[in-house]
């Protein structure tokens, strides 16, 4: 893909960013992915590729928008497969939290993982500690080999995870061990970045989140360097059937680098939201704006940090407002 390409992605994210940031704490989660959702599929139009969603807001008799499968960009070469989350945090929107980003990563067709909207369990690090994870081995193996990687004591180490009831043995293991312990409300994409970025602290990400936040984040992590691995959690047997529908023969495989993508050539873009470790939120004052992005291309590691003014009056489709499309189903109760 040309390097062009970044920037045009970049305004992609900024675009949904913009108009959903003004629904920040406004308490209503549906709205706020909407503005995001409606943004975004507006602003795919305006660029120059042949682009399929093979990650996105769900499957198209659920999602009105950006679902599996829809056809995104002006339609001319190069032929890509898109991953979407337009709002990855949709509580942390709505209650003002941190961490809240707009996220996508573009890479030549048939090279991401297409993968159904339902769980994965996962692992991951930053570039240091690539190589010395297993998603397989215990807790304690894996904290051992990563602080060894990191030459970090044991009760150095950062294991970031989604405060849910699902990982409370994995958390009572991390406590035994005398490792550091960072619960989120929600934003794993954020949180598997922060493993990659040096001044979050965070070192290893743990536990259950979406599987499109695990694909979204294998392509930020292969631009960075680090390295995440996954596993899909289908539900039942209708799961197990998309999984396999959707290329992988065995919908319990342990998912490496490759399996998520393959070949280099990938370009991840994030616009902040909300203030987080990685990027600051969408600034409002007046008729301008300001957005802070990063854009990564995994064909030669480069890291880009972007801070845009916008002037809204010149661009009214970046301000939210009522949407008219209806919610996909929620993945999550
Ligand atoms: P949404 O933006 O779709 O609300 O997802 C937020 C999120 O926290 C993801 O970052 C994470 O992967 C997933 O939800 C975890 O799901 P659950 O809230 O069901 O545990």
């Amino acid at each position: 893909m040309e390097r062009e390409l970044a920037l045009e992605f970049v305004r992609v994210t900024e675009a949904a960013a913009l108009a959903t940031g003004r629904l920040m704490g406004r308490g209503d989660k549906i709205a706020a992915d909407n503005a995001a959702v409606e943004a975004m599929r507006m602003a795919f139009d305006t660029v120059y590729i042949d682009g399929v969603v093979v990650i996105g807001e769900g499957e198209m008799d659920e999602a009105p928008m950006l679902y599996i499968g829809e056809k995104v960009g002006a339609g001319t070469p190069p032929q890509v497969d898109v991953a979407v989350d337009p709002l990855e945090g949709t509580n942390l929107v709505a209650k003002g939290l941190p961490n809240a980003l707009s996220v996508l990563a573009v890479a030549p067709r048939n090279c991401l993982l297409h993968a159904p909207d339902i769980y994965m369990n996962k692992i991951a690090v930053g570039p240091r500690a690539a190589g010395s994870i297993n998603l397989d081995a215990p807790v304690e193996e894996n904290v051992r080999n990563v602080a060894r990687a990191l030459e970090k004591k044991v009760e150095d180490i950062v294991a970031i995870l989604l405060d849910r009831p699902r990982h409370e043995h994995i958390i009572k293991e991390l406590r035994r061990l005398g490792v550091r312990v960072k619960l989120i409300s929600d934003g794993d994409v954020s949180a598997a970045i922060a493993t990659a970025v040096d001044w979050t602290g965070v070192d290893i990400l743990f536990g259950i989140g979406g599987a499109p936040e695990g694909v979204l984040a294998a392509a930020a992590l292969k631009c960075l360097g680090g390295e995440i691995q996954g596993r899909l959690v289908p539900d039942d047997e209708h799961d197990r059937e998309r999984i396999k529908e959707m290329g992988l023969q065995d919908p319990e495989q342990l998912l490496l680098m490759q399996d998520f993508i393959k070949g280099d050539d990938i370009i991840f873009a994030a616009t902040g939201i909300t203030d987080g470790d990685l990027l600051q939120g969408v600034r409002y004052a007046g008729n301008r704006a300001t957005t802070h992005s990063v854009v990564m291309r995994g064909l030669t590691g480069t890291i880009r940090f972007i801070r845009a003014t916008h002037r809204l009056d010149l661009k009214p489709h970046f301000v939210a407002r009522e949407c008219s499309v209806t919610h996909k189903t929620p993945r999550f109760s």
